[in-house]
């Protein structure tokens, strides 16, 4: 089972007024957009397979930036949606059977409170041998039906009665079907995909659906939902990644450390200039946002870098970093060599570091030690770098 997600974001939201402060699913709520935090919960579920947002074509720049630095949000797959919610997921779902799902979760971008828990409940349900299958809550108030004028006509018992909400579950294949049926026919008018499957006259399930699952559909629920948000503590997102590297030293007339070329008789054999510093302080960055390791990214099989300047490695992990929303705030370097002697050249290596990362001086340290005289350190064999980073990525809740 591959679990494909269609995410509908292509509405205007007029229920929620105000047209100058834009679509609704790109508002704030708790300082990020509706549809980031949406986005978020689906991309980090280990479950999910391919992610399909359906926006509306004046919204390209809007997604563009409410996405920002979101992990995973590369992997996005994008298309444009249609004049009702119908014809949006229609347009998702005909963008997914391109890929390689067998079911999927059919999503309005207006319901940010989705959690895992839920989604688990919905591909529970699958698994148990259900096809189709929608999360839903009992109606706990009386419902009253009544004129244009607000006059009571009657009163509706609500047993038996259910609010439906998103994700839906489905078999990508008979969804579809069913989807493009409606629209030969010339059916426009569906609110959600349950319906669809049921018109085409497909069982459908109720699991339990999630209180917190509220869709935001009136200024007041963005406004309730901004409050909720802003009352829950923020966590700094500081992460901390290691990298660790040794090259090995051969007869030679110097070493570069930090990018700075020290004089010694020896040489650091290596396939670009074998700086260890900048190798284990690229890994270190790099580990902060799961982006691999500096082979990943430079090959050493590749010619290009051939004696390359090491910064070049470091900048690119810098750039990573910041693509992915970090801050760097601390860089920290221990070379372990029994020589030659990095004190005298302390100052020059810091400076480096921090004209690479674009960080001040007070943010980047430099350490040495020898091995003393034991180990391959020790026998002049090698010099080891250990390097540590830190990143500040925004705030999350808990
Ligand atoms: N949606 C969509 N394409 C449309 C209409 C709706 O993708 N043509 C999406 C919305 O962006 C939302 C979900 O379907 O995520 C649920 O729809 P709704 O809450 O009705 O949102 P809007 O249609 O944007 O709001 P309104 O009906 O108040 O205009
Ligand atoms: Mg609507």
């Amino acid at each position: 089972m591959i679990i494909g997600t269609v995410i509908v974001a292509a509405g205007r939201g007029e229920r929620a007024g105000s047209p100058e402060e834009g679509p609704k699913q790109y508002r704030p709520i708790g300082g990020e957009p509706v549809i980031r935090r949406t986005l978020r919960e689906v991309l980090n579920w280990p479950r999910r397979g391919p992610v399909v947002a359906v926006i509306h074509p004046d919204d390209e720049s809007l997604f563009a930036s409410a996405c920002a630095g979101l992990s995973g949000a590369s992997d996005l797959h994008i298309t444009h949606g249609g004049s009702t919610r119908q014809q949006s997921v229609l347009s998702g779902l005909r963008r997914l059977r391109d890929s390689e799902a067998t079911h999927v979760l059919i999503h309005d971008a207006a319901r940010p409170f989705l959690d895992h828990a839920l989604l688990d409940r919905v591909a529970g349900a699958w698994e148990a041998g259900l096809a189709a299958v929608i999360p839903a809550l009992p109606v706990t108030d009386t419902l009253k039906r009544a004129t244009p004028a607000a006059m009571i006509e009657d009163t509706v018992p609500r047993n038996g009665l259910w609010a439906a909400q998103t994700p839906q579950g489905f078999v990508l294949a008979d969804i579809l079907s069913a989807h493009e049926a409606a629209f030969r026919s010339g059916r426009s008018d569906f609110t959600d995909d349950a319906s669809i499957a049921e018109w085409a006259g497909m069982p459908v399930h109720l699991v339990e659906g999630s209180a917190d699952n509220v869709k935001l559909t009136l200024k007041r629920d963005i406004a309730m939902a901004d409050e909720k948000l802003s009352r829950q503590p923020l966590i700094p997102d500081v992460r901390t990644g290691n990298g660790y590297d040794v090259h090995q030293l051969v007869p030679g007339d110097g070493v570069t450390l930090c990018g700075v070329f020290l004089a010694h008789d020896q040489a650091l054999r290596g396939h670009s200039d074998a700086d260890v510093a900048l190798h284990a302080l690229t890994d270190a960055l790099l580990a902060t946002c799961g982006a691999g390791d500096i082979g990943d990214h430079f090959p050493p099989s590749d010619p290009q870098w051939k004696g390359a300047p090491s910064r070049i490695f470091l900048a690119h992990a810098a750039k990573i970093v910041r693509q992915n929303g970090g801050i760097i705030t601390n860089a920290d370097v221990s070379i372990i060599a029994e020589a030659p002697k990095i004190g005298p050249h302390r100052q020059a290596m810091r400076q480096n570091l921090s004209d690479i990362l674009e960080i001040s001086i007070d943010r980047c340290s430099i350490k040495a030690t020898t091995n003393e005289t034991i180990g391959f350190v020790g026998r002049r064999e090698g010099i080891a770098a250990i390097a540590t980073a830190t990143v500040v990525y925004g705030a999350i809740t808990p």
